[in-house]
């Protein structure tokens, strides 16, 4: 009998985490994998697009969580998720990222004896006031098995005290969805269905609650974008919380009237189409920062602070102050931002890694038990 693997996915950047491992895991022969939507992102284009994209079946279970503050998201999603790990008893559950949900399911499975995996673990910002920190913490100290993207999170995991055994370096399993799809990505010229010039326009994402959530923090952002867009045209894919919080604080306009080209959140094909015939990305994402080093794409990144440093030792991330974007933007134009190379094991082969890992890992909890 194939061994049964939870997969938990329920925000946008989950299913490029999840999609590699899925089908993976299914050719495998030695694994069932099943597929479990907390429903944290429900939009269509933030969701349901994504499992198009990246060839995802149906979820074989849907919790339909939806938003709520961080106590009602984490404490829902443990409730609804008890019940279905209790009715199925999976052999393994995989949490991936840094996401409420993840730190709930690690949290039921973990209280439920379920051996859970941590894929992406060991990344720290050293920053307790992002949301994401305190879920990577208490994830990565409730799993079973670690699954880190590079040499800077099996460090950070030992300092931390977790036993070695437990840590396996996987590399980013994000760029194996890229690869996945990397012809049908070149296929998509989704620059000129917004009427931009490859290697001629940026490509602006913004949802972090630091940046976005405060009118004293957003409205600086705005003021920068406006000036960088004299410059070189932008495309801003909206994240639902950025698109509100403009509205609230009346700055939507001000980005239109700068020629800002303001568009829905796009799903994963078209948006690394736009991302990889970028001249440049302005971003506070994590996924971004990893694919513009992948791709050799310059990333200004909005944030004090980063839990991927090799995008920033090894690759073409850095860490830009809201009063500084103007002059980082500059430096790309006149061709003097350094350029980088792909870190180790940052190949497109994670996911074969991952489940080697988890048969060894079977085999020795068999012969254990
Ligand atoms: C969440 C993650 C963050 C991740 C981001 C990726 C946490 C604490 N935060 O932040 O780590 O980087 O996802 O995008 O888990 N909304 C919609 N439609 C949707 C989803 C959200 O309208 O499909 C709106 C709702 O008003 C919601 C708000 O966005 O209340 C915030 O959503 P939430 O999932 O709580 O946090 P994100 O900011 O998306
Ligand atoms: N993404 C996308 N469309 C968008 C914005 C993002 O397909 O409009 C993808 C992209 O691959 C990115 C990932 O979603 O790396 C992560 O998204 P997000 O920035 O929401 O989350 P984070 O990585 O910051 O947690």
């Amino acid at each position: 009998m194939p061994a049964i693997v939870h997969l938990i996915a329920a925000a946008r950047p989950n299913f490029m985490k999840v999609a590699p491992l899925y089908h993976a895991l299914a050719a495998s022969g030695d694994f069932t994998p099943k597929v479990i939507h907390t429903g944290q992102h429900y939009d269509f284009n933030m969701s349901d697009a994504f499992f198009v994209d990246l060839g995802l079946p149906e979820p074989d279970y849907h919790l339909n969580v939806g938003g709520g503050s961080h106590a009602e998201q984490v404490g829902n999603v443990m409730i609804a998720y008890e019940k279905v790990a209790l009715a199925e008893r999976p052999d393994w559950l995989v949490v991936v990222g840094d996401v409420n949900s993840t730190v709930a399911c690690a949290m039921t499975g973990a209280k439920l004896w379920i051996p859970v995996v941590h894929l992406e673990a060991g990344l720290r910002s050293g920053d307790r006031r992002m949301p994401e920190e305190i879920n990577r913490l208490a994830t990565d100290v409730l799993s079973d098995v670690l699954w880190t993207p590079s040499p800077d999170g099996d460090e950070n995991l030992a300092r931390e005290g977790i036993p070695a055994d437990r840590i396996t370096r996987v590399g980013n399993i994000m760029l194996d969805s890229y690869e996945l799809l990397r012809e049908r990505i070149e296929a998509e010229n989704a620059p000129a269905q917004h009427g931009l010039t490859p290697k001629n326009y940026g490509i602006v994402t913004l949802h972090r609650p630091s940046n976005v959530d405060r009118m004293e923090t957003l409205e600086p952002l705005v003021a920068q974008l406006e000036k960088v867009a004299k410059q070189l045209p932008l495309i801003f894919p909206v994240h639902p919380r950025t698109r509100n919080k403009l509205n609230e604080f009346g700055l939507f306009g001000r980005l239109e009237a700068a020629g800002v080209k303001l568009v829905d959140p796009v799903s994963y094909r078209p948006f690394m189409s736009l991302v990889s015939n970028a001249r440049l990305c302005i971003t506070d994402s994590g996924g971004v920062q990893e694919e513009t080093t992948y791709l050799d794409i310059p990333c200004l990144t909005l944030r004090e602070n980063t839990e991927r440093p090799v995008t920033v030792t090894e690759g073409t991330n850095r860490l830009v102050k809201p009063e500084d974007l103007l002059t980082a933007v500059e430096t790309v134009l006149d061709g003097k931002w350094p350029s980088g190379r792909r870190p180790d094991l940052w190949d497109g082969k994670a996911a074969q890694r991952c489940l080697e890992d988890l048969r060894r890992r079977s085999a020795l909890r068999q012969a254990a038990e």
